[in-house]
């Protein structure tokens, strides 16, 4: 009998492949090609408008923009035929740079919320023992928090849903450093339990440093693709497209 072939540790658990994606008539997502090993970390950079919030919603599978053509694969299993809803319940979760925190729920109730499905996600002693500030607040009305606390919530609550990718759409924006750092603590740690995740960071050194690999878009097209270690070291790639 032939031996099974070991699945080689950086295969894609996540491809994108030649994705183009429109707004009604704007072409936005310009035939856009990327692969993610599972469990790594992907930072996704580029300037303002370059099409980073598209690509990630285009992954989670919402409704803006619609994909005209390419192929979404996550574990073995088509998503780009599916709905946002589809998606979610196939593993992949999205949290919005809006954070989107629920008005009128306690910060338990919306981690309650997110676990649908029995058993899928982190319970909630899961959950409080990786993020102590929630713990602390579990009675406070989510929408109350402060902007890094929400940040928390909202990664909380993916955690407690099916999770097999995790997308972030910059999870530092107007935080002070000293919660940037409280969460990347966090990301670390999310990192080491092998959670398949893509970041999407102004702050693109700090993506860089927490990320495996990075893809850089320029108007809707990859313009580099490789290690997040190459991008550090090449400082004329990050004048050109990230201005740092
Ligand atoms: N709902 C929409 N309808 C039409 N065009 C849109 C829509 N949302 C975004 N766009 C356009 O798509 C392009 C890419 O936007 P996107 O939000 O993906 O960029 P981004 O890389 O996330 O930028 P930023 O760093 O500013 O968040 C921009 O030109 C933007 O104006
Ligand atoms: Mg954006």
């Amino acid at each position: 009998m032939k031996p099974e072939a070991a699945v080689p540790a950086d295969s894609p658990f996540l491809s994108v492949k030649d994705v183009h994606a429109y707004y009604g008539e704007s072409y936005i997502v310009q035939g856009v090609t990327f692969e993610v090993p599972y469990g790594q970390i992907l930072a996704l950079l580029g300037r303002n408008g370059a099409g980073k919030t598209s690509t990630l919603r285009t992954i989670a599978r919402l409704d803006n923009p619609t994909v005209h053509q390419g192929e979404i694969w996550l574990d073995g299993q088509p998503i780009h035929g599916m709905k946002a809803f589809e998606a979610a319940r196939s593993g992949i979760q999205l949290v919005p740079e809006d954070r989107r925190i629920i008005q009128g729920l306690s910060v338990e109730e919306n981690l309650a919320l997110a676990q649908v499905a029995p058993g899928a996600g982190w319970d909630l002693d899961r959950i409080y023992g990786h993020f102590p500030r929630l713990a602390e607040r579990r009675r406070q009305e989510g929408t109350t928090l402060s902007g890094g606390e929400q940040q928390m919530l909202a990664i909380a609550r993916a955690l407690a849903r099916d999770l097999k990718l995790l997308l972030l759409d910059e999870p530092y924006e107007g935080l002070a450093p000293v919660i940037v750092q409280e969460i990347e603590t966090i990301l670390h740690e999310i990192k080491e339990l092998g959670i398949t995740t893509i970041i999407v960071e102004q702050n693109a050194i700090a993506a860089l440093k927490l990320a495996d690999r990075a893809v850089i878009l320029d108007t809707g097209e990859v313009a580099f693709s490789g290690s997040a270690r190459e991008v550090l070291d090449n400082a004329e790639l990050r004048q050109e497209y990230l201005a740092i």
